[in-house]
């Protein structure tokens, strides 16, 4: 599903260059669960942010369903980021004001989906995170392995073929962080989604098929 080869990222702050990637290589198939760990500040993020085409890397290749994403257009870029890709952070990033169903029929604003069927799949959605019951609670009314869960559901709304997690348990107690993992493992195994997260819980990551380590600017199979 994804190939990165030989990535390089650089940040260039104030008169010093940081060197983060120095030559990264990752591949990830369809229906893998991996898992990314490593220090803080190791370029986890920044590597994740290249995978989910928020970010360019400086030098290396990247192809996406095997297709290169120097040749993507900017169009074509926000075309895959919206449709092929599902992202989950650690801090939910849920709108305030607006429910929890609100939230997760989000996405479906920016495509052409009559409203009566983006309310019933992101129902659907919700349902899917053991949350329905709350479909009309602000985030604010919810716990964080509520709103984590209400956050997955905007993931999986538009129906990505990737799913990239950001530590998504690194605000939540290890118990729900436990839940949460669950959640996804359970959309690993039965629906064959991909998914790549990024954890600094060793009791996570051995839940993963597969972990990597980022350290020194490269990727290593743990
Ligand atoms: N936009 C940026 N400008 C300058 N430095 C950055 C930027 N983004 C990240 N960094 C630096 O790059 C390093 C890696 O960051 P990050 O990928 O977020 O690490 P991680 O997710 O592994 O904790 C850190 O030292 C961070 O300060
Ligand atoms: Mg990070």
């Amino acid at each position: 599903m994804l190939e990165l080869s030989n990535i390089s990222k650089s940040y260039q702050v104030g008169p010093t260059r940081l060197d983060i990637l120095k030559g990264a290589h990752l591949s990830v198939a369809k229906g893998d669960l991996l898992a990314i760990m490593g220090k803080s500040g190791s370029g986890k993020s920044t590597i994740m942010n290249i995978i989910g085409l928020l970010d360019r890397p400086d030098s290396g290749s990247y192809h996406l369903n095997q297709r290169a994403i120097e040749q993507y257009q900017d169009d074509e870029l926000s075309a895959a980021r919206n449709e092929l890709i599902g992202f989950v952070f650690q801090s939910f990033y849920l709108l305030p004001r607006q429910s929890a169903l609100e939230n997760v029929m989000l996405p479906l604003r920016y495509r052409d989906s009559p409203p009566a069927e983006s309310k019933e799949r992101a129902m659907m959605m919700l349902e899917k995170v053991g949350m329905a019951s709350r479909a009309h609670h602000r985030p604010n009314e919810l716990s964080g392995g509520q709103r984590q869960r209400v956050a997955i559901a905007r993931a999986l709304v538009g129906n990505p073929s990737l799913i990239l997690a950001d530590e998504p348990t690194g605000a939540l107690d290890p118990r729900v962080g436990k839940d949460i993992m669950n959640l996804f493992i359970d959309l690993n195994e039965r629906e064959g989604m991909t998914i790549v997260i990024i954890t600094h819980d060793p009791s996570i990551a051995e839940r993963c098929q597969r972990t990597v380590i980022m350290a020194d600017g490269y990727l290593e199979e743990a």
